[in-house]
């Protein structure tokens, strides 16, 4: 038997040389693997053989029939046209590197301040930033042709018969927080803002805040101050200090500057803070009795504070930026850093 698959081996070898067209595959197929084949033929003998010789037949036979099999199917595969790329696609490529997105850092500055002031009880409102002169101004203590209105140069929209503005700050949310909740309230407005001035790395005609309101019975100066000191060793660490200066808002009587201690020189004095130890970071004040009012708070019952701050200003202390305008060039150079 061995005999007998030697020469057909040779066969075998001779016929390979010469399949080219699909035609001569197909009865090279037929010849040896075909189920009247010579392998077939082969496996039938080797039942019949003697037992002490069927491993060694059955070794050869069956790599005879592995060798026609991966002939066979190789150059089957080579005549077959390549069906559509998915077919020619290298399964074993490792993939491509996906382009994650971040967050923009005013994002991040904006989440971190939200999360802050929630673990003390403070809900997110939001509102329109085109606003009426009501909700921007007049319910704010800002009386018409008031001076304390140059202090917020603002963008102005002829809407037909009514005269709007986009909202120069978002204390506009909070008097409307007011107008439609009852006193508890404790709540934050982050948005953007807008007003017009001229842009440069200092100044822009668009910026974003967090505005903070408190009304309740007995809201007290030392509540206001405590809650920003909570605030800020929050955002700038356990060691930050804050200072309250004197200051003027309509809506707030009395009003105050906020500055925290110089997180980037420790307070030594560095070209950031000035040589002084101090940033300022925000506005404040106890509400004024006539703004709870407008918004039909009885003042002699219920007392509160607000404040208000720039986000980018946060995230110029936190990252060290000092241009404003590199916050909304969209330049991925910037902001793939965060
Ligand atoms: N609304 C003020 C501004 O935009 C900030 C502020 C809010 C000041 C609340 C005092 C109290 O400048």
């Amino acid at each position: 038997m061995i005999q007998k698959i030697n020469q057909i081996s040779l066969e075998v070898d001779a016929d390979m040389k010469v399949v080219s067209t699909s035609e001569q595959l197909e009865n090279f197929r037929v010849k040896y693997l075909g189920s009247k084949g010579l392998v077939k033929e082969l496996f039938n003998e080797l039942k019949s053989a003697p037992n002490e010789d069927k491993k060694e037949f059955g070794l050869h036979v069956n790599a005879l029939r592995i060798k026609l099999e991966v002939f066979y199917n190789e150059k089957k595969e080579s005549e077959r046209p390549l069906k559509n790329t998915s077919e020619a696609q290298d399964l074993s490529r490792s993939g491509e590197n996906i382009a994650h997105g971040s967050h923009h850092p005013l994002s991040i500055v904006r989440d971190e301040i939200i999360e802050v002031f929630n673990r003390i009880g403070f809900v997110v409102s939001e509102g329109p930033e085109i606003e009426d002169d009501w909700h921007n101004f007049s319910a704010l203590n800002f009386p018409k042709d008031h001076p304390a209105r140059d202090m917020q140069d603002t963008f102005f929209i002829d809407k037909g018969a009514q005269e709007m503005a986009l909202r120069t700050h978002t204390s506009s949310v909070q008097v409307r927080v007011m107008e439609n909740n009852k006193p508890p309230i404790r709540t934050i407005s982050p948005g953007r803002v807008y007003r017009n001035e001229a842009i440069s790395a200092r100044a822009h005609c668009f910026f974003h805040q967090v505005e903070g309101l408190y009304i309740d019975k007995d809201v007290s100066f030392a509540d206001l101050k405590q809650t920003l000191l909570y605030f800020a060793k929050a955002i700038f660490g356990e060691n930050a200090q804050i200072r309250l200066r004197p200051s003027y808002f309509p809506f707030t009587e009395p009003s105050a500057e906020v500055d925290v201690s110089c997180s980037i020189c420790d307070s030594k004095g560095c070209n950031v803070c000035k040589y002084s130890g101090w940033l300022e970071i925000l506005g404040c004040g106890m509400v004024d009795p006539a703004v709870l009012e407008s918004s039909g708070i009885d003042s002699s019952v219920y007392s509160g504070f607000a404040f208000g701050m720039g986000i980018e200003r946060i995230a110029q202390l936190k990252y060290k930026v000092n241009d404003l305008r590199m916050y909304s060039e969209n330049d991925l150079r910037f902001l793939k850093q965060f």
